[in-house]
């Protein structure tokens, strides 16, 4: 896989492996919980250009610790766009930002460290 994953469809696999991530505490720069410290490699960034929203998380990728998702939400909650990462893989997702979508919402699970997300990001 390259440096960037473009899924504008979500699998139902990849959504039912996504759902129970979600279930746990989803850790922000505000609440890090347990993992206090560690934000700055796993809060993702986003950068929106044309129609294109572009996820990246700041963090390594090795055998034993690395990013193993990443997906984006729509202000509704919908979700937009979702990767399941090997540790091979680059952290980043490309997703297609659908039209008159507000804000979005980026999310991604390490394996050692939780799952994180970012503030709502509002579409220009
Ligand atoms: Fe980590």
């Amino acid at each position: 896989m390259g440096s960037s994953n473009s899924t504008p469809a979500v699998s139902d696999e990849l959504k039912a492996e996504i759902a129970p991530l979600e279930a746990k505490k989803v850790l922000t720069v505000a609440d890090p919980g347990e993992f206090a410290g560690k934000e700055g490699k796993h809060v993702p960034t986003i950068a929106v250009a044309e129609s294109k929203a572009t996820i990246v998380v700041p963090h390594g990728m090795e055998e034993a610790h690395w990013i193993q998702y990443i997906w984006a939400k729509n202000e509704s909650g919908a979700l937009i766009g979702a990767v399941k990462l090997s540790h091979t893989d680059s952290p980043t997702l490309t997703v297609d930002v659908p039209a008159g979508t507000k804000a979005i919402t980026a999310f991604e699970s390490c394996n050692l460290h939780g799952v994180w997300k970012t503030d709502d990001t509002p579409i220009a």
